[in-house]
């Protein structure tokens, strides 16, 4: 080969190394597509197995009647109060909680217990205590089974509620009990971010995969939580996997072993039933909808929505968050579109309203979309195609908890416009308040490592810095 040949065949190396560069960098970055970002990244798919009964994480805590399952939630509007949660199995025991503040006095709140069946099962006893009157922004410590076996767990209430107040939230949803429901928490334990409180949005234990809807199912997974719900609270959504009815069974009432199980503070914001309520805390107002109750018109839910949204307050708390279960924008094909009726009954609310975002679960993957709306539909004009908007909500899809029944790899293509970035991977997200102007968001997938941001993005405030946010050029 001469010199020219030489030239050649080095041209053509440079020219091949050039492609697969280009060709690499595209998908390492995701294929870009009409809407957003399609990430390629590549995971194991095969189906989560449920972690085996003698796991350590369900382990029955030692002693006597001692108390398991512990968790806590908000247990009023402003985060002055906490509903504590547990189970005892050998007898009713005490409902007291002891409590108190690094240097306080101890003090003491009394509950209720109770129990249910469920077809051949019969539940432990459910003690649910709220403690009331705490101090912002303080650490206590908390005792339960002040009877036979005290166990003694700790948490922070919140800063007052204000408009500048920093808060960091984590989001997990759709979490089960397999082995990756445990990396999953295990990585938002361990986020540098350090997420204070759990926005949930549904699915809870996946019990109801089980013949029977087997609620030894909702037990373990009651025991595998505490490690985080007894020391921070999970803010809680109702999904499907809630509901369980199984009338052929005889169980015809829905939302049985979920409603004695976890209990939430409905009634401090006017709502009816413990599926749609809000909160405030910090400079955030949290409203949880509920997917599987009524929301058409006249329904409870629904004159309950229209008089909260009309409540709240900016200048107090500028974030206004939304959960549900159901996604209203998803492009993959799993559930697409199960969210559009409630979409087309609250969607001109949420933009009136200038929602930050909107929080779902369901999909058992993750998407963040742009910030579009799709209210000028008529029936006559035929404008039925998402645009741009800028007083809509981001909608992000968190359904990647883990559970058993496995990733949601199948998408709609091309990606729609509406959606800005999506990737089926297992995972939790943070969203970091820093003031009344900015938040940060950011989606960590669990193959990484606990401080990798595998999508992320700056949250402008809708209401006191409605600027474009949109992370796409
Ligand atoms: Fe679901």
């Amino acid at each position: 080969m001469g010199v020219l040949g030489l030239a050649c065949a080095s041209t053509w190396s440079i020219q091949r190394v050039a492609i697969f560069v280009v060709l690499g960098l595209v998908l390492n970055l995701g294929v870009v597509c009409n809407g957003g970002k399609t990430s390629t990244f590549v995971r194991q798919i095969n189906r989560s197995l449920d972690m085996p009964l003698d796991s350590d994480v369900f382990k029955i805590p030692p002693g006597y009647n001692a108390p398991q399952q512990v968790h806590i939630t908000q247990g009023d509007r402003h985060g002055k109060a906490v509903i504590v949660s547990w189970v005892t199995v050998d007898e009713p025991g005490s409902s007291t909680v002891l409590y108190w503040s690094t240097n306080g006095k101890q003090k003491k709140a009394e509950g209720k217990v109770k129990t249910y069946k469920f077809y051949n099962y019969t539940s432990g006893y459910i003690h649910h205590t709220t403690i009331k009157k705490l101090k912002f922004n303080t650490k206590y410590y908390y005792v339960v089974g002040v009877d036979h076996s005290e166990r003694q767990f700790w948490f922070m209430t919140p800063p007052e509620v204000g408009p500048d107040v920093p808060y960091t939230f984590g989001l997990i949803g759709d979490l089960g009990q397999t082995f990756d429901s445990n990396k999953t928490l295990t990585h938002y334990e361990l986020n540098p971010l350090k997420g204070e409180t759990i926005l949930f949005v549904g699915d809870l234990s996946y019990a109801d995969d089980y013949p029977n809807h087997d609620n030894v199912r909702w037990d373990t997974w009651g025991r595998f939580t505490e490690r985080s719900a007894a020391y921070q609270p999970w803010i809680w959504t109702a999904g499907n996997h809630e509901i369980d009815c199984a009338p052929e069974i005889g169980e015809t009432k829905s939302f049985k072993p979920y409603t004695h199980r976890y209990h939430v503070p409905h009634k401090a914001s006017g709502s009816t039933a413990p599926f749609w309520y809000s909160i405030k805390r910090a400079s955030s107002y949290v409203i949880v909808l509920a997917s599987y109750s009524a929301y058409g018109k006249y329904t409870p839910q629904y004159v309950w929505l229209e008089q909260e949204l009309s409540k709240v307050n900016r200048s107090e708390t500028p974030w206004l968050i939304v959960l549900m279960h159901s996604p209203w924008y998803n492009s993959y094909n799993y559930h697409y579109m199960e969210g559009e009726s409630m979409r087309v009954m609250f969607e001109p609310w949420f933009v009136q309203y200038k929602v930050d975002v909107v929080f779902s679960g369901h999909v058992h993957a993750y998407e963040r979309s742009e910030r579009i709306s799709n209210v000028a539909y008529n029936i006559t004009n035929g404008n039925c195609i998402p645009v741009k908007d800028q007083f809509a909500p981001v909608y992000i899809t968190i359904g990647d908890g883990g559970n058993l029944e496995g990733l949601a790899t199948s998408m709609t293509e091309p990606q729609p416009e509406y959606s800005a970035y999506r990737e089926a991977s297992f995972g939790h997200a943070i969203f970091d308040i820093k003031n009344r102007s900015h938040a940060y968001f950011s989606w960590h997938r669990n193959q990484d490592g606990y401080a990798v941001e595998a999508d992320s993005m700056v949250f402008l405030n809708r209401y006191f810095h409605p600027l474009d946010d949109s992370t796409s050029a």
